[in-house]
């Protein structure tokens, strides 16, 4: 990961409110770039960006012709005191970074209502989907069948919140989706937040990014069944979660990385002085 790469993840991200944790934004920069270097192209999309968290990690990683798109009712927390609105801190937010903010790209409404080509007219096939809006179960089923239709042949979902207790009809919602679809769809890997699907032909294809990636090796790989096919499940020990957040929490985010190098980087690293 360059320097840039770095940074973005691992600091700009932590300026935006949210929640997509660093295993998940490296899960999300490994399947990223294997797509763009095998030459799977397309657009992008996010329902539920909050304040731009994961998006801009998708804008991060978007080549400079494939399109972003973010979907929120955002309707959260109406400020009393004049000060920006959920909509407004997005796209401040998104200059801040330094992206070009499209009001076309940011949809303001419910997700539940949304035909595929609301989609497609504004990023064509979409090569990586995120799901996180409303997390109930007419909102899981019918985000995921959005995302179905809108998706290219290579297309990933990801779920947020699966297997997270405070939101049982996730789970459900996600189970459902695959059992119903599951000729074509299969899940390939997990982390503690979020579940990440494809079409059944590019399972190898991602599976092999996961395995592979140079910054997923300080993560623990397990391998586990799910609906009929073999899923990776990257496991973050307590003991670097804790360490993360008093690092961040004491002012030392700007090393909080080095706990998610891997051990043999760490060593190639320290002998090379780096
Ligand atoms: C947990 S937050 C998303 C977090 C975000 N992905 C991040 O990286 O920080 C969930 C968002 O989903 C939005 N949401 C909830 N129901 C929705 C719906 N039916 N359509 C569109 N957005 C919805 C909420 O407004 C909220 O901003």
């Amino acid at each position: 990961m360059n320097t840039d790469e770095r940074r973005f993840i691992f600091q700009d991200l932590r300026s935006v409110e949210g929640y997509i944790d660093p295993p998940d934004a490296l899960v999300f920069k490994a399947l990223l770039q294997a797509q763009t270097k095998d030459g799977l192209e397309g657009g992008m999309a996010e329902i539920g960006v909050y304040y731009g968290r994961s998006y801009f990690l998708l804008r991060k990683f978007a080549q400079p012709q494939e399109k972003v798109l973010g979907v929120d009712l955002f309707e959260l927390d109406p400020p009393l005191d004049g000060s920006l609105d959920q909509y407004d801190r997005l796209m401040e937010n998104g200059r801040r970074l330094g992206f070009e903010m499209d009001r076309d790209l940011i949809i303001k409404g419910d997700s539940t209502r949304l035909a595929a080509a609301d989609i497609t007219c504004r990023t064509g096939p979409v090569r990586f989907f995120s799901i996180d809006g409303g997390h109930h179960l007419h909102h899981v089923l019918a985000d995921a069948k959005l995302a179905l239709e809108v998706i290219a042949p290579h297309g990933v979902i990801v779920f947020d919140d699966t297997f997270n207790p405070a939101w049982p009809e996730v789970t459900v919602g996600v189970a459902d989706f695959l059992r119903t679809h599951g000729h074509s769809l299969v899940c390939f890997a997990m982390t503690k937040y979020k579940t990440y699907v494809c079409r059944r032909e590019f399972h190898a294809l991602y599976a092999g990014a996961i395995a592979a990636g140079d910054e997923l090796q300080a993560l623990d790989h397990v391998e586990t069944q799910f609906l009929g096919s073999r899923v990776v499940r990257l496991h973050n020990p307590t003991r670097r979660r804790v360490m993360y957040e008093l690092m961040v929490r004491s002012g030392l985010g700007g090393f909080s990385e080095r706990i998610y190098r891997s051990k043999v980087k760490q060593v190639k690293e320290s002998v090379a002085g780096t």
